[in-house]
């Protein structure tokens, strides 16, 4: 499978604000942390920014956010954060994903996360925390194949709801 992993341009505004529509309903938008941004420029400056460590609000890590994409087209996106705080240990962890619906099934999320682990590491992050609800089960499968222990199951600092945390290493 070719699927790569690069910084969002210019080009990808329509494809990921489609997205991040359609995502509204789903329980982990396609796009966030766009507080204060509303031309897609504005979006990429934020993204550089979290890439490189620059004017972090309190309480944000350093984060890389990331286009998925297939040939030319924009499958998904992967958000890596390169450290932890309490909040994101009990709730997001280390890596987040999402694949575009009618891309789902093909095998995608577990390429994304195999290659995001390979950044991760490359910026120091060896103990990898990856979570996912308890009924995402889809998502579960992924952090499994990408050799994801599964720790424990605590209550999201997000929403109160149980997520699993995995370790990989
Ligand atoms: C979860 C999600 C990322 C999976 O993406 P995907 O590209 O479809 O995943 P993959 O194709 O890599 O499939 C991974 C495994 O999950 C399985 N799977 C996929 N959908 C499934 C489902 N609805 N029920 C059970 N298993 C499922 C696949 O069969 C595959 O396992 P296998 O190789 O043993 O057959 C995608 O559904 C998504 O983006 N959902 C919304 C956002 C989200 O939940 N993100 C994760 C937050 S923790």
């Amino acid at each position: 499978m070719t699927l790569r992993l690069r910084p969002f341009t210019e080009e990808d505004e329509a494809a990921a604000r489609a997205a991040d529509e359609q995502s509204a309903a789903e329980r982990q938008r396609f796009l966030f942390h766009l507080e204060g941004t509303s031309t897609w420029s504005e979006v990429l400056e934020r993204f550089s920014a979290r890439r490189l460590g620059h004017d972090l609000p309190e309480g944000i890590v350093r984060s890389a956010m990331l286009a998925a994409v297939a040939g030319e087209q924009l499958v998904g996106r992967v958000s890596i954060r390169f450290e932890l705080t309490p909040p994101l240990k009990r709730g997001p962890g280390h890596i987040g994903y999402h694949v575009i619906e009618e891309f789902r099934g093909l095998g995608y999320a577990t390429e994304m996360l195999r290659q995001a682990l390979i950044i991760a590491r490359s910026e120091g992050v060896d103990h990898v925390l990856v979570t996912c609800d308890v009924d995402n089960v889809a998502s579960a499968r992924v952090i499994e194949k990408c050799g994801g222990e599964l720790a424990d199951t605590v209550e999201s600092s997000l929403n109160g709801l149980p997520i699993h945390r995995y370790w990989i290493v």
